[in-house]
């Protein structure tokens, strides 16, 4: 490698974003944290710093508010001469009921919506980038989700439980990885998502089901074991299967409502209109 990579992980200020944020720093990559909590992401860039010897740059943002991704847009591209690597890895399980100051489904906005704008508002540093990579931290509970693909952040409560809107924000994460595969192959930006396993980190504190996941033996890994993954994809081989969907390093099978072509592409326009970009047709971005 002749320069640093440029990586900028969302949700870097936790579990497995931190913990990978962590490993690149250490292998001599350039790592840009991308959090929501101050306090949080002010360890963090000492975590980081700890580990690589540079202190990393950092910025603030809340993804349940649109505007703060557009402003995060603008000054990653006047700081930014290029991103290598953008993990698309901030994620939560939300009170079903919240709506955004946006109008959208909360799950939605912050686990799918806003990395989406985000990838976009930076496609040009990608390019620089190139051959760049898209990393989408989803989720095994992909399958049971159930997306309006047409309308991703409509009503929250038409999912009755925050499991399965989290379960379709996640499937809208292997989707939106299965087109941008499509759509950007050509620039040289590679696209792939990946299930890290059962993580013990900040996610899901307000969950019994992830209480009880904590006490049995085995099941839940580290978070650098969640990050595993995430680092063997932006490591391995260029071009590797682009638009894959992974776990423990190895392609992992996903439920044909995550990975339809034709679901991707309309997602794709809903999505666009969702956070006010214009529309495309399906052969451009
Ligand atoms: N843990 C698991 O078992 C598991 C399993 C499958 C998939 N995942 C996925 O893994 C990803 C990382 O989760 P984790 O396990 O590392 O959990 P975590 O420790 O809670 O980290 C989540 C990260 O996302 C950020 N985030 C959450 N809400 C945000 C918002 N509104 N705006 C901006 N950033 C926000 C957090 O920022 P702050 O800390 O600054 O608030 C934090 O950096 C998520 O996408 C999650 O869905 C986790």
């Amino acid at each position: 490698m002749t320069s640093p990579r440029t990586i900028v992980i969302t949700g870097g200020s936790s579990g497995i974003g931190l913990a990978a944020a962590r490993r690149f720093a250490a292998q001599g990559d350039e790592v840009v944290l991308i959090g929501r909590h101050p306090q949080r992401l002010a360890k963090a860039v000492e975590r980081v710093r700890e580990a690589g010897g540079r202190t990393p740059r950092s910025y603030r943002a809340d993804f349940a508010v649109l505007d703060e991704v557009r402003a995060l847009g603008e000054r990653l591209n006047a700081d930014l001469d290029r991103i290598d690597v953008l993990a698309n890895n901030a994620g939560a399980l939300v009170p079903l009921t919240r709506r955004t100051a946006d109008g959208l489904d909360l799950t939605m906005q912050v686990n799918h919506l806003a990395g989406f704008l985000l990838t976009h508002l930076v496609l040009d540093l990608l390019r620089a980038g190139a051959p760049a990579r898209v990393i989408t931290t989803a989720s095994l509970a992909e399958a049971w989700g159930w997306l309006d693909v047409d309308r991703p952040g409509a009503s929250p409560l038409r999912f009755r439980s925050r499991w399965l809107a989290y379960g379709a924000s996640k499937q809208a994460n292997i989707l939106f990885t299965v087109e941008a595969a499509r759509r950007w192959g050509g620039d040289g930006i590679a696209a792939t998502s990946f299930f890290p396993g059962l993580v013990q980190s900040r996610f899901g504190r307000t969950s019994v089901l992830f209480t009880i996941a904590r006490v049995i033996p085995g099941l839940i890994r580290s978070t650098a074991g969640g990050a595993d993954t995430l680092v063997w994809l932006a490591d391995g081989e260029e071009g590797l299967m682009s638009g894959g969907y992974f776990a423990y390093r190895s392609p992992f099978p996903a439920t044909p409502r995550s990975t339809d072509p034709d679901r991707a592409a309309r997602l794709w326009e809903a999505s666009l209109a969702a956070v006010g970009l214009p529309s495309t047709d399906s052969t451009s971005s």
